[in-house]
């Protein structure tokens, strides 16, 4: 309603609401190095366009003669964590290379519209300056875990999330090392190493890293960006340095809840609940890392029967728009991530392109479930009996 009240007014949108030409707008306005970073995917985009395609084979019917007050509550409770909406921002690296705002514009966004920020460990501005920007709104932290011989590093950057009011830890698991990008190895581009451009602030600010640096180079991370990221990068990318055992590291430095982010089997969900983590995100890193991998939103059905009862369950990887969020939230889902949408949005308009965004997947959403005959975001309502498979 408010929309076409300002349309009455002359008033247009930042963009348009066309959800799925967002993409398209963003690549025309990005450089092509940001360009291939943000929309580039892993390999052939064989993954990446699986998780498209497995939402169209998803349908939502429709119920009648519902009798409802109003627009379907779309609150909900995570992690312990009242939620506005169903949803939050996937932990996303480097964002000022598509604004020179970056982290803080997305985090003000964020906040604005009632969504959680998950803040990356490869952001191009520290945690505290998030903190500051993100001010009063829900803020969760997600590590790239340096390998155990550095856990003063990780300790270090546990502890000052925590101080500035993080109140979730998500452990990204599917980054051994960045996946094989040809977008990005046809530009020579890794953002990580432009320090000059990007910096890689969380690790510049950090006083161990900076002393681990100053040991290891003799000298100050200032004297020497350059030297001092392809550092950083070589430390949070450690390749298969971890076992399940070392979860207990996480969970003896980190007071609260963690969630394991990028999970794809039923094995390791169940591996998750035997640790005691409480949640996982039901992830293939938007396709970026493995291709010829599955869809994502394929694997969700079958980690909600094996381990939605014991924890927090989050997906992401393929949503565009709001019906996209409600086949993942009927399928199970207790949250979903949103990824590239928001940085198309930031490419696009800064601050208020990311509020275009959220407020049009949140409206859409909303929008998805009255028409859908659905008063609730609640499991006792919205599930697999509000969808349909299509025959291929
Ligand atoms: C990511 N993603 C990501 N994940 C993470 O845990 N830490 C990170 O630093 C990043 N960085 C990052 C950069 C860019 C440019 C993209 C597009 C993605 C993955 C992200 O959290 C999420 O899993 C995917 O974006 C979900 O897929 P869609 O929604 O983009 O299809």
């Amino acid at each position: 309603q408010s929309v076409y009240k300002r349309g009455l007014k002359y008033e247009k949108p930042a963009f348009t609401f066309q959800s799925d030409k967002w993409e398209e707008l963003a690549c025309q306005r990005m450089s092509a190095e940001s360009r291939g970073y943000v929309y580039g995917s892993a390999g052939t985009r064989e993954t990446t366009d699986k998780n498209r395609a497995a939402f169209k084979r998803w349908s939502i019917v429709p119920r009648r003669l519902v009798k409802t007050q109003q627009f379907a509550s779309l609150a909900t409770k995570v992690l312990g964590h009242d939620l506005a909406s169903p949803i939050a921002m996937a932990p996303i690296g480097v964002q000022r290379i598509v604004n020179p705002d970056g982290e803080e514009a997305a985090t003000r966004a964020a906040a604005q519209c009632n969504v959680p920020y998950i803040l990356s460990t490869a952001s191009s501005t520290s945690i505290e300056g998030v903190a500051k920007a993100n001010g009063d709104g829900q803020r969760w932290f997600q590590l790239y875990w340096p390998s155990r011989e550095h856990d003063d590093i990780t300790a270090s950057l546990l502890k000052r999330a925590k101080d500035a009011g993080y109140t979730a830890l998500f452990v990204t698991l599917d980054t051994y090392l960045l996946g094989w990008r040809p977008s990005d190895m046809d530009n020579g581009y890794n953002p990580f190493l432009r320090a000059d451009q990007v910096g890689v602030s969380i690790g510049f600010t950090d006083p161990v890293f900076q002393s681990h640096f100053k040991e290891k180079h003799g000298q100050d991370v200032e004297e020497n960006l350059s030297a001092a990221a392809a550092e950083w990068t070589r430390l949070v990318f450690p390749s298969m340095s971890h076992g399940w055992e070392d979860v207990n590291f996480l969970q003896q430095h980190w007071d609260g809840p963690i969630v394991l982010k990028g999970i794809q089997t039923i094995h390791d969900a169940k591996k998750a609940a035997e640790v005691g983590v409480q949640g996982i995100v039901v992830s293939n890193h938007g396709g970026r890392q493995q291709d010829g991998g599955n869809s994502s939103l394929g694997m969700l059905p079958h980690i909600v029967d094996a381990v939605g009862d014991k924890l927090a369950i989050f997906f992401d990887s393929g949503i565009q728009g709001g019906a996209d969020i409600v086949k993942a939230l009927a399928l199970g889902a207790d949250c979903v991530l949103i990824g590239r949408p928001y940085m198309y949005g930031l490419a696009l308009g800064g601050e208020e392109g990311v509020v275009h965004v959220l407020n049009a997947l949140i409206g859409e959403m909303e929008m998805t479930l009255h028409l859908a005959g659905l008063p609730s975001v609640d499991k006792s309502v919205l599930n697999r009996s509000v969808l349909v498979r299509e025959e291929d």
